[in-house]
């Protein structure tokens, strides 16, 4: 099969226009989304819906055209499957019922070894399948997870904390609880992205949102070695498959990030200097990302200076162009399309 334009460059292409998607393109900026959500009835039917799940994967394409689609889930999936309960309350973002040291943890490894965690993912495979069937050839097809630790700060806090202070002290309390959580979620994430790429996703990508509040050996323990863990399972079964890696806000540990996990790819945030990034990052691997989607919301000449400064910097290399963070719902679609024929030189 012909690789798509996202492919060639996550294997080391350099490709001017750069292909172009973006972090959470599927969501509350497209009309076309709203509608559906409201006949989905909560975020969570939809997520669990193939049918529906489907046709939001496919409205920014059809919208905008971009390079890539990713596959309409959310990364509480992997806790829920496990067996947490989840509710997304209007408003207020997401909820899980927060787990303890006194939790057992035997319980949902169950769930793993005899099934119903993957019962209970099936249908983010299914709408892997459906988009895949109905995505023209050169649209790659981007499959995902939450990378172990930022799904465990959820986990054990049931929501965002400034700093996910609380699951970070969790971690130095309960150490030996908190690996076994880790490897838990190491387990369920490289089987979750496997079960993704069997029905039909080219390339996947772990979100990590909150690889930037760790100290450096907190960050070693607790995303490097996780997710190298992760690519090694998918690499020994899917060699040509490209990982996306994202560890938001790390800093100066994206080096060790990329040499260190094995990763294709990184996605850069918004706050790392595009000169920095080329020549610590675009000289190891490929990246993608960098431009600050409160940027994007804005517009103006500044979002035409910023776009135009990432190619000027990046675009000799392998660029993924795409946003250092997801896409604001208030972002105008005007700006979506300025961007895209800017970045495609139209
Ligand atoms: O990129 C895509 O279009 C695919 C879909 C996708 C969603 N969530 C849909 C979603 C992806 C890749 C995610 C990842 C995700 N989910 C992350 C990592 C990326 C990041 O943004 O940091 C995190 C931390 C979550 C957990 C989550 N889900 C939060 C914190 C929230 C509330 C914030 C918000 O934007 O409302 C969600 C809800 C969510 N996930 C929505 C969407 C479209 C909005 C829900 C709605 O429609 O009401």
């Amino acid at each position: 099969m012909r690789k798509s334009l996202l492919q060639r460059v996550l294997h080391g292409e350099s490709l001017r226009p750069p292909p172009v998607w973006l972090m959470r393109q599927a969501g509350r900026y497209l009309p076309e989304y709203r509608k559906v959500r409201d006949r989905a009835g909560s975020f969570l039917d939809l997520c669990l819906n193939p049918e529906l799940a489907a046709e939001v994967t496919l409205q920014p394409i059809d919208r905008f055209g971009f390079d890539a689609a990713i596959v309409f889930a959310d990364i509480l999936l992997v806790p829920m499957a496990l067996g947490q309960r989840l509710e997304f309350r209007e408003g207020e973002g997401p909820w899980l019922e927060p787990l303890t040291q006194a939790d057992d943890l035997a319980a949902m490894r169950q769930r793993l070894e005899d099934g119903p965690a993957w019962q209970a993912l099936a249908p983010v495979a299914e709408t892997v399948g459906r988009v895949r069937t109905a995505l023209a050839p050169e649209t790659a097809l981007i499959g995902f997870c939450g990378s172990p630790w930022t799904v465990a700060t959820y986990m054990v806090q049931g929501a965002s904390q400034p700093d996910q202070a609380q699951a970070r002290r969790m971690a130095y309390e309960q150490p030996e609880w908190f690996a076994q959580l880790i490897d838990l979620l190491v387990d369920c994430s490289a089987g979750y992205l496997a079960r993704q790429i069997a029905a039909g996703a080219d390339t996947v990508q772990l979100f990590d949102t909150w690889a930037g509040v760790l100290p450096a050996a907190e960050f070693e323990r607790w995303v490097i070695a996780p997710t190298r863990r992760i690519v090694e399972t998918l690499k020994a079964k899917h060699p040509d498959v490209p990982v996306i890696g994202f560890p938001r806000g790390a800093g100066a540990g994206y080096v060790r990030y990329a040499r260190e996990t094995g990763v294709d790819a990184v996605g850069a945030d918004y706050t790392l200097a595009p000169d920095w990034v080329r020549d610590e990052l675009q000289a190891r691997l490929p990246v993608q990302g960098l431009l600050d989607p409160v940027l994007l919301a804005a517009g103006g000449p500044e979002l035409d200076r910023s776009v135009d400064g990432i190619l000027e910097v990046l675009g000799d290399g392998p660029l993924v162009f795409n946003l250092g963070h997801g896409i604001l719902p208030q972002t105008p679609l005007a700006h979506v399309e300025r961007l895209l024929a800017r970045v495609r030189g139209s």
